[in-house]
């Protein structure tokens, strides 16, 4: 499809993606002091995006006013980071939706930190199945049904979710990888940031958490022209069909899949996770 481009053994989008991007992310100098924000698409990306480089700057709101997000802590593999890398302050946030298998050899040998945010899956699927009704570059999910059978077989952007997460979650990184849940995020924004910021050696007090946390809501980012996407041309995300700012909570899949599919999908995802060193912290029913 001319929407994708295969990069090893996944699909990435062509808009935003090139083999240059995909090259340079491979060749990228990653210092000791830069932390990752990784995520499967759909998992909390742009609020990771948010959060993390407002930690790394103790709580410094001019970058969410003034440098689109997309900007203010790039995507490793796309396009972008190649204009804007001379521009980032150190210590660099980035984002990446890249598998651990993917990682550009000096993340190995650099002491940099990844922040890995799972979702529930269920959640991921309806998310995702709108992201594509609104992005010009991701191809028309079909039905619901249609798109459930494409997510589980990997026929997505970055293949299959168990994979993405059986990576990560399966990497030798130690004290350099933190994992958090979507669902964590959404349960208690302060501690989250709280949790984030000891994990990046920031010792904020409890004002610029607080900051933080109030501005990294899902309504005051849905307002933020900074960080909403509304600066993106229509024909690229459109908005009408579906907001980038969907929902922002726990448990909408329960709106959107049959008992016919809960007992599928959960099906193929226990299949692929069984022997898995981790257990998923939600119940898939
Ligand atoms: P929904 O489509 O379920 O609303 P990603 O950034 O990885 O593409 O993920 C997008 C999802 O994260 C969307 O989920 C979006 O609404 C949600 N999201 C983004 N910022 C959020 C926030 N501050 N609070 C809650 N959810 C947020």
């Amino acid at each position: 499809s001319p929407q994708y481009i295969q990069f090893h053994d996944i699909l990435v989008p062509s808009q935003a993606h090139s083999r240059e991007s995909l090259e340079y992310a491979q060749n990228f100098s990653v210092e000791d002091t830069d932390v990752l924000a990784v995520t499967y698409p759909k998992s909390g990306t742009i609020w990771m995006q948010e959060i993390l480089p407002l930690v790394l700057n103790e709580g410094d709101l001019t970058p969410i006013r003034t440098i689109p997000n997309w900007d203010r802590a790039p995507w490793l593999e796309e396009t972008r980071l190649a204009v804007v890398v001379d521009q980032l302050k150190s210590p660099r946030a980035l984002v990446t939706h890249l598998p651990y298998g993917l990682m550009p050899p000096s993340f190995h040998t650099s002491k940099a930190k990844a922040i890995y945010v799972m979702r529930n899956p269920m959640d991921i699927l309806v998310s995702s199945y709108y992201f594509h009704q609104m992005a010009a570059f991701l191809e028309d999910p079909g039905t619901f049904d249609e798109f459930m059978d494409k997510f589980l077989e990997g026929r997505v952007m970055f293949g299959k979710w168990t994979d993405h997460v059986k990576s990560w979650r399966g990497s030798d990184l130690g004290d350099r990888i933190m994992f958090i849940t979507y669902e964590e995020l959404v349960e208690d924004l302060p501690a989250s940031v709280r949790r984030i910021s000891a994990f990046t050696g920031k010792n904020l007090d409890e004002d610029t958490v607080q900051t933080i946390a109030k501005n990294c809501t899902f309504s005051s980012m849905k307002s933020n022209q900074m960080s909403n996407f509304s600066l993106v041309p229509k024909t690229y995300m459109d908005h009408d069909k579906s907001p980038f700012f969907r929902k922002g909570v726990v448990g909408d899949w329960k709106n959107h899949f049959s008992s016919e599919q809960v007992s599928r999908f959960a099906a193929v995802i226990r299949k692929e996770l069984e022997g898995a060193s981790f257990s998923l912290p939600w119940s898939l029913e």
